[in-house]
């Protein structure tokens, strides 16, 4: 590999920055308007060009994509609408050849209904030991018409569908916290445990450096599956955070402790409490996990100092790098978030219509990437973060694709806004999504102003938000990654963020409407805005600003 970032003793996964590609929205190679490998390889430049460490891949393996490719139908092949397992082989390759490390992402909770496996299930009639890998039971009611306990799919409606027998009768339901075409597997089954870890060394030879891990804390269910009841306890629900899930997580870290390289997982965990998440983060389990606090937590210098705290202090103990996450393909793009009333974000009720001023947001993104980026552990950048794309509120309902959509009643629009094609070119019909002279159009539309926001446009501008991004991340990788994983709060006005970590360096959020003195003695080297000066000619960082400064004489 070439150009890696400067030796430190810390594993990179400790303090990482890793770019999220939704595949199907990044970039298009062969014109058919939905994103691939191809696309992928040839923006590479881009990304080592951005600053990253690592890009981590949504699902490219076979899918009928229910649910966006979170529906495996077969982990070890990529679908065709993205390329050939040649293609991710050759990516891989090419990605460690301009210094990208590359995590994909596994889906062990659920597979697709489409995997020969659940088909084996469904064919093999009532009794098929096929059925054993899944959460096959018999309903309640005279007749079996109830579902067999009250659980409820996060999408919406019953966790529970129920089968068709060959001859037509009516048979048994089967489990599926999210879509029906996404039956959870059955994890106290050593076929199941088998297979997955068989795909760990299948990914594992083929050169990854780590695996993020779907719903990592759903994998275990309770032993009998229980009722929830009406009034369910959120840290003790049958179907999370249930011990056993622990297990799984020691085996595989000793498979992927055995192959050279600091290869790493990073665990998908949404759970109600601090403690509860770090106990995924134990020395023999996963590396880290999404911490997505910051992403939930309003623009509120108080809220936001808190979370930094707790974060740090939960992962002090069991001794793993925090991690920093603002967005991603679940989630509604922070730009609009933070131009919001309401700043914060909740995913059982979106808002996705909410107004928003995207010029206040995108300053207060600007604002919050810097933030982000100068905390100690690793940082997610999800595509178009770095072009500070807003929520694309407006598609029409005819071409939503997310199921949550249609499962929601139409309750919940789903999260097809935040997954809208990136804009590469500011002309051309998918404004460089597609190669030039493409027939089909991309599969989500790109707003008609996005042309302002393509990369061509923001490349030669020194106070776009790409090139915010790149300066950032170049410091980060310098000047930031080598130091003790600590800060220090100074002391601030209210509503402003101040800390210092080693080396003499400085960050300040101001939150404030009132324009704030830089640190003491320090020299500005990147700020998210445009700075001020007081009556006096002294420089003061403006409301929803972020400065980076480092103390005078500070060594580089
Ligand atoms: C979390 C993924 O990020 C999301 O996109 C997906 O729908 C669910 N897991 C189910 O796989």
């Amino acid at each position: 590999m070439t150009e890696r970032a400067p030796r430190t003793a810390a594993p990179w996964w400790r303090h990482a920055a890793i770019y999220q590609i939704y595949v199907r929205s990044f970039a298009d190679g062969n014109g058919d308007g939905v994103g691939d490998l191809a696309g992928a390889r040839d923006r590479l430049p881009y990304l080592r060009e951005l600053g990253v460490d690592a890009l981590w891949f949504t699902p490219w393996y076979v899918s009928p994509m229910a649910d966006g490719g979170y529906d495996v139908a077969d982990y070890r092949d990529i679908d065709p609408v993205f390329g050939t397992l040649a293609e991710a082989e050759s990516l891989i390759t090419e990605a460690h050849a301009q210094g990208l490390r590359v995590i994909v992402d596994l889906v062990p909770n659920h597979c697709s209904d489409r995997h020969p496996w659940f088909r084996e299930a469904l064919a093999g009639g009532p009794q098929a030991p096929a059925r054993d890998r899944f959460w096959f039971m018999p309903g309640r009611g005279a007749h079996g018409e109830l579902p067999p306990n009250d659980w409820q799919s996060y999408f919406g409606g019953p966790a529970w569908t129920r089968v068709v027998e060959a001859d037509g009768t009516p048979g048994d339901w089967y489990l599926h916290m999210f879509a029906p075409q996404q039956p959870d597997l059955n994890w106290e089954h050593p076929a199941v445990r088998a297979e997955f870890e068989d795909i760990l060394h299948f990914w594992l030879r083929r050169g990854v450096d780590g695996f993020r891990i779907d719903v990592a804390h759903g994998l275990a269910k309770k032993p009998g599956l229980p009722d929830v009841g009406p009034a369910p306890d959120p840290t003790d629900l049958p179907y999370q955070d249930v011990d056993d899930v622990h297990e799984v997580y020691r085996s595989w870290r000793k498979i992927l402790d055995a192959y050279d390289g600091e290869r790493t997982f990073v665990g998908e965990v949404w759970l109600p409490t601090a403690e509860q998440f770090a106990r995924y983060l134990r020395p023999d389990e996963l590396h880290s996990a999404f911490n997505f606090e910051i992403l939930c937590a309003p623009w509120d210098a108080r809220v936001l100092r808190e979370v930094v705290e707790r974060t740090l202090a939960a992962h002090a103990p069991v001794g793993a790098p925090p991690t920093w996450v603002l967005a991603n393909h679940d989630t509604i793009r922070h730009v609009t978030r933070y131009g919001r009333e309401d700043t914060s974000f909740d995913m059982s009720d979106k808002r996705l219509l909410d107004p928003s001023d995207t010029g206040l947001g995108r300053r207060r993104a600007r604002a919050a990437a810097l933030l982000t980026l100068a905390l100690p552990g690793g940082v997610y950048v999800y595509q178009g973060d770095e072009l500070g794309l807003p929520e694309v509120q407006d598609l029409p309902d005819e071409l939503l694709q997310d199921p949550t959509f249609t499962r929601s009643g139409g309750t919940d629009r789903g999260r097809d806004g935040c997954r809208v094609p990136l804009p590469w070119t500011a002309e051309g019909p998918s404004l460089g999504f597609s190669p030039a002279g493409a027939a089909a159009t991309p599969w989500l539309p790109q707003p008609a102003d996005w042309d302002g926001l393509a990369v061509a446009a923001q490349q030669d501008d020194p106070d776009s938000v790409l090139n915010l991004y790149r300066t950032a991340l170049s410091l980060r990788r310098t000047r930031l990654t080598r130091l003790p994983e600590t800060l220090t709060w100074t002391e601030s006005a209210a509503d402003v963020l101040s800390f210092t970590r080693q080396d003499g360096f400085h960050c300040l959020t101001n939150l404030s409407p009132t324009p704030q003195p830089l640190p003491r003695d320090t020299e500005v080297v990147l700020a998210s805005g445009p700075l001020e000066e007081d009556a006096e000619g002294r420089v003061t960082v403006p409301g929803d600003t972020t400065v980076w400064s480092w103390e005078r004489g500070a060594t580089s």
